[in-house]
């Protein structure tokens, strides 16, 4: 048995609505009380003591209870990543389920969805399976892989929906992420599809005609800088599209990584009209923008590209206002071989795992864009909506901070500042746009299924039993 009292926290618990300082018991997998003062009597106030017999489920000894200190700092579900690249199967050089899931417990995650772009591509039940139970076997945090779209994301003929959702992994979300689906036909078809599954299609929003060599965001910088530019047009254009097809088959559409002012827009009308359409945003997107991208650093690049501070306004407020629903990272490893080119050659994307609660906070609860509790929302309730990922993110019956509910939580410390050193985090590549960068707020503990994933900042490996 494993007893843990977090003692003298804010617990911020979204599904329910909770922020208040209240004290967390939890008995192995199981969160068995939220109360104030339960240690020693005191609670968030004064010292955290030993919890009294009384306020103690009565199978329980006070002297078997672990007291963990988490005074000033959150007591929120664990978060929900619907975007990440693994890169297992087939690029472990880069990112492998091993290193992605520490880098998720480091991050506060307890829940990844690996996107389908690996080698061979997660279009057979085969791979899905290999993905989940790695991630199961690694057990840092759990991971529900993503489907293809297309056999191969060759754009052309379906993957097989059915056995891929019938398969150990369930897979309830597909996604050619990465690579547009430019045939309206295939999309329409993938729309349908997914309907007999009520499963969610996340097409990778981005016209490729109007992409053809792109490089940056199409602006003013793109001309100085002489780099050809990405229009905003592109993915709004994309954006358009799948909404009137989604709303023609009555389907579920997820919208990544949302860049530009335009699409926010497209969604916000479509939300009115009842479009069943769900979106995310990256934590680069919310933070970064083009005029940044002078100095040529190709850790910058990205697809979409960061855009105009305009844009960033109008992402920050759609994701206070819920028209975008969840923060995803589309945390994206890179060789640094293959990234540290000039920026023509380097391929997009960049790392978000380890430091998304960092900019998020920095960004946004910090400056007042979002209230805390909001904020937790989006990284955790907000991406639970989009597809099942089980007992993570705090909603449903099992979730979130409350007794009886599965302990996967995150403990974040929204005031410790640190400097970011891309060679020290978890990730196995080293493409962090925030490398020597300040950021204030960063988990301390992560807690999947009642063990720590993460304790005072470090990694919580599984013990192999040889
Ligand atoms: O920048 C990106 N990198 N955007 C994507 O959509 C794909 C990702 C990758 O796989 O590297």
């Amino acid at each position: 048995m494993s007893a843990y009292l977090l003692a003298g926290g804010r617990v911020l618990d979204p599904g329910s609505g909770i922020d208040a300082l209240l004290d967390v018991l939890v008995v192995d997998e199981r969160i068995v009380r939220v109360a104030p003062d339960l240690a020693g009597g005191t609670g968030g106030s004064g010292e955290a003591g030993a919890p009294h017999a009384s306020d103690l489920p009565e199978h329980l000894d006070p002297v078997d209870v672990e007291v963990v200190d988490v005074r000033g700092c959150w007591v929120t579900p664990g978060f929900v990543d619907l975007h990440t690249h693994l890169r297992e199967p087939g690029e472990e050089d880069a990112e492998d389920i091993d290193t992605g899931s520490a880098a998720g417990a480091a991050g506060g995650y307890t829940a990844l969805c690996a996107m389908a772009n690996t080698d061979p591509v997660c279009d057979a039940a085969v791979i899905a399976d290999l993905v989940w139970r790695r991630g199961r076997e690694v057990g840092l945090v759990d991971v529900f892989p993503v489907g293809a779209i297309t056999k191969g994301l060759k754009g052309q003929e379906l993957a097989p929906f059915g056995e891929l959702n019938a398969s150990a992994a369930g897979v309830d979300m597909f996604s050619d992420d990465g690579i547009p689906l430019a045939d309206a036909l295939v999309m329409r078809r993938a729309l349908q599809y997914a309907t007999a599954f009520d499963a969610v299609i996340c097409n990778h929003a981005e016209e490729p005609d109007l992409t053809v060599d792109a490089q940056m965001n199409e602006g003013a910088m793109s001309s100085v800088l002489g780099l050809p530019g990405w229009p905003h047009e592109a993915e709004e254009i994309m954006v358009a599209r799948d909404l009137i097809l989604a709303a023609g088959v009555d389907a579920r559409l997820h919208v990544p990584h949302v860049s530009t002012a335009g699409t926010v827009e497209l969604i916000r009308a479509a939300k009115q009209r009842g479009v069943r359409v769900t979106a995310e945003v990256t934590p680069h997107h919310l933070l970064l923008t083009d005029d940044l991208v002078d100095c040529y650093d190709p850790v910058l690049k990205v697809n979409p590209p960061v855009r105009s501070h305009g844009d960033v306004r109008a992402l920050r407020e759609a994701l206070a206002d819920g028209t975008i629903d969840g923060i995803a990272t589309d945390h994206a490893p890179h060789l640094p071989e293959l990234k540290d080119q000039e920026w023509d050659h380097a391929p997009c994307g960049m790392l978000g795992l380890e430091t998304a609660f960092g900019v998020v906070n920095t960004a946004l609860i910090r400056s007042q864009t979002l209230d805390p509790l909001t904020a937790i929302a989006r990284l955790t309730v907000g991406p639970a909506s989009v597809r099942d990922v089980g007992d993570h993110g705090g909603g449903g019956p099992d979730g979130g901070v409350a007794e009886g509910a599965t302990a996967n939580l995150a403990v974040v410390d929204p005031d410790a500042t640190w400097t970011v050193d891309a060679r020290a985090l978890h990730s196995r590549a080293r493409n962090s746009p925030y490398h020597g960068r300040e950021l204030t707020g960063r988990p301390v503990h992560t807690l999947l299924r009642g063990r720590f994933t993460l304790r005072d900042g470090v990694v919580q490996r599984l013990e192999v039993v040889a």
